[in-house]
């Protein structure tokens, strides 16, 4: 059967944050029965994950974010769940999982892009229907596959949205001298929704050589800065606020992802900061 194969401990950690904060979401509707709620996770996988160990070369099988999220029964459960996954043969797989294992609820599988069903979400939410749900999203991608026009779609919406910012791999396309490739550059402007100047600018600077030309130098601590620009152009612009992130390290301590939730709810984002470091306490 088919699943997804990538890994090592900080996938585990980020769907803990991510089971706990769900956890905590449905506890503060506990005793709202009739508030609805929709879980949607717009790069879902197959429900089980191959982890790599590549120190004690092995590797084992863990369950996706996508079977935690539907186990979840107490306080109480979504009322409906929404899984987007590109990749056929692995949103079947999902689907299959979940006729098995839970067959009364009420749960969709789409083998579409993200990008496209966040757009379709936030028509939803905004008609009759959908405006009776409040949600807890997540996105998922091991790049920048989610595109920053389908954010802004999401702008005032009833949205507590965990994102993984892949900031280690955008920063490997910033080469050194800004000499970026056309199909990257293309990418990143719609990942950041800049366009390549600004996107130069913010991550290089121009030096003058000791013989009168200039140099082309990449600033200091790119990682760090491309997490705080993403971060600081969502919040009071498309959602109220960020939380803190979770920074996600490979086995030799490097950080590799930036692990965050938007809000427009100043409750949620407290929540969504003391599971990100808990010694804040709530
Ligand atoms: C990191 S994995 C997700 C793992 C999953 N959240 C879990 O816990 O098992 C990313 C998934 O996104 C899928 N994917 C890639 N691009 C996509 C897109 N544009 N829209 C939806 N899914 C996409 C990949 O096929 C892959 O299965």
């Amino acid at each position: 059967m088919d699943k997804n194969k990538f890994g090592g401990s900080w996938t585990e950690l980020k769907i803990e944050v991510l089971e706990t904060y769900a956890k905590q979401f449905l506890t503060v509707f506990k005793n709202q029965p009739a508030q609805k709620l929709l879980y949607f996770d717009g790069f879902a996988g197959s429900g089980d994950i191959e982890v790599e160990n590549i120190k004690e070369e092995n590797s084992h099988i863990i369950e996706g974010a996508a079977i935690k999220i539907l186990k979840i029964d107490k306080p109480r459960s979504f009322d409906m769940y929404y899984f987007v996954e590109k990749k056929k043969s692995l949103a079947n797989s999902l689907e299959k999982k979940i006729k098995e294992h839970f067959p009364k609820k009420d749960a969709y599988v789409q083998a579409k892009d993200c990008n496209e069903k966040l757009i379709a979400l936030a028509k939803f939410l905004r008609s009759d229907k959908g405006k009776s749900f409040k949600v807890l999203g997540f996105i998922d991608p091991k790049g920048m596959q989610l595109e920053w026009s389908s954010l802004e779609v999401l702008r005032g919406l009833p949205i507590d949205l965990w994102v993984l910012n892949p900031t280690s791999g955008t920063n490997r396309v910033l080469v050194r001298k800004g000499e970026i490739d056309e199909s990257w550059l293309k990418r990143l402007e719609l990942f950041l929704g800049m366009n390549r100047v600004d996107i130069k600018n913010h991550f290089y600077s121009r030096r003058p050589t000791l013989f009168g030309d200039l140099d082309i130098i990449k600033e200091n601590d790119p990682i760090n800065k491309l997490h705080e620009l993403y971060a600081s152009r969502i919040a009071g612009n498309i959602f109220k606020y960020v939380s803190n992130p979770k920074i996600l390290r490979n086995n030799s301590g490097a950080p590799l992802f930036h692990f965050f939730m938007a809000t427009n709810s100043e409750i949620a984002l407290r929540i969504a900061n003391s599971v990100v470091n808990p010694k804040l306490g709530f």
